[in-house]
């Protein structure tokens, strides 16, 4: 992020930012004058608010999050708002949640790939990560029951807390799990906790839910029955609306509710009062709701760039994963050509100004497999069109003649 915001030549293809051109400034600027109005309103916004936030929102939230799961398909009757938190982004959530679920020398499952980020708050809480293979509908459930027999093995079982499942357009694959896969993962997870001897969570990362553009929502895996004490929903209106409002929310089982509040009240008191009112009078006065498909268009447009720029420029053997939603284009060049951090191709490339994410920083030091080398995380989030086909042209110059030599 630093990079591309003190480099205005360079392309980022990298930084998980949103467009930038479809910001809702009409909308907020609404909101904003709403909240500010009278004395009334204006007053509890400015003032401390609860640790869980806002009881307006998480009502708001709880409801929006109910509707969508029975829309796509789940049979949920409600989620009670008392379950819901209201966080400094989804970022701060799975913070929380590693915080409160872990000690150092733990263990958390992870997709292979992951969201790099998290990779860095496991680090951070010295966690160790396993990585679990993905397939086209989610993570792969045989390999799952694999890793965990293994960790039964060797003793890492009774260390081991939670899965955590990238699960709508997955940052960075771009692939989105089936309900199915979830209900699977959470009776794997299931069968192994006597052996563990505590519960082991799956903590459901939905960030880019809302920005789907082709195909069917998917209920979230609270929708799988009985499972709702052991799963974590992470949520957030950042990537889909504002991401500088920072506000992002969970959905906690009572074994966890009580240990997160009483560590994000260590933390900052409640998610800022005033971000929680604008999002809760855009979410009242409709502008959210009317804004989101206008930003589902705009992405399912940048997407296809993307894809036709790659088709056009990259080398035959290249593969990627078209997205349905999302800011991600996971692409794998040739075997040969690396493109980690200290790589050539990396280096070349910003020597070109475009800057990606080298797909390796995206597996997790899991000494049980090695890491693939050659993959890249291209966004198509914050750059415009013509940015896109001119970064991906560069990619695939520099691609096309480390391919032939
Ligand atoms: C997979 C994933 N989860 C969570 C987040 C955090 O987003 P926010 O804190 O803006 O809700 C991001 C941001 O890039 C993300 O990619």
């Amino acid at each position: 992020m630093n990079l591309t915001l003190n480099h205005p030549q360079l392309i980022s293809l990298a930084a998980g930012f949103t467009d930038h051109e479809t910001l809702p400034v009409m909308e907020l600027r609404a909101a904003v004058n709403q909240v500010l109005n009278t004395r009334e309103s204006a007053l509890p916004a400015l003032q401390y608010g609860s640790t869980e936030g806002s009881g307006e929102l998480r009502r708001i939230t709880a409801a929006r999050l109910a509707a969508q799961d029975t829309a796509a398909g789940g049979t949920v009757s409600a989620y009670p708002a008392d379950h819901l938190v209201i966080t400094n982004g989804s970022q701060q959530l799975l913070y929380l949640a590693a915080e409160a679920l872990c000690d150092p020398g733990d263990v958390v499952l992870v997709e292979d790939p992951t969201y790099f980020v998290f990779l860095g708050i496991a680090q951070s809480h010295g966690l160790k990560c396993r990585g679990v293979r993905m397939t086209e509908h989610g993570i792969d459930p045989e390999h799952l029951d694999r890793v965990l027999y293994s960790l039964r093995k060797t003793g890492g079982l009774r260390r081991t807390k939670f899965l955590y499942l990238v699960s709508y357009f997955q940052n960075p694959s771009g692939l989105t799990a089936s309900f199915e896969n979830k209900r699977q993962a959470l009776a794997i997870l299931r069968a192994y906790e006597q052996k563990a001897g505590h519960p082991i969570y799956l903590l459901e990362d939905a960030a880019y839910r809302e920005l789907r553009f082709t195909g069917d929502d998917v209920p979230s895996a609270l929708a799988v029955a009985g499972a709702a004490e052991r799963v974590i929903y992470a949520g957030t209106y950042s990537k889909p609306f504002a991401t500088g409002l920072r506000v992002g929310f969970g959905w906690l089982p009572d074994s966890v509710r009580s240990v997160i509040l009483r560590i994000k009240s260590n933390h900052d008191f409640g998610t800022s009062n005033l971000s929680q009112c604008i999002l809760a009078a855009a979410l009242k006065n409709g502008s959210y709701d009317r804004h989101l498909p206008a930003l589902q268009n705009r992405y399912a447009r940048k997407a296809k760039t993307m894809l036709k720029s790659l088709h056009a420029a990259f080398p035959r053997a290249a593969q990627w994963v078209a997205p349905q939603g999302g800011l991600y284009c996971w692409t794998q060049l040739p075997r040969a050509i690396k493109t980690g951090p200290r790589s050539a191709f990396f280096r070349d490339a910003l020597k070109a100004n475009v800057l990606y994410v080298p797909g390796e920083l995206c597996y997790a030091d899991d000494t049980t497999r090695p890491k693939p080398q050659n993959g890249m995380r291209l966004s198509f989030g914050n750059a415009s069109p013509g940015d896109i086909q001119t970064a991906i042209g560069r990619l695939g110059a520099l691609a096309q003649r480390r391919a032939i030599n």
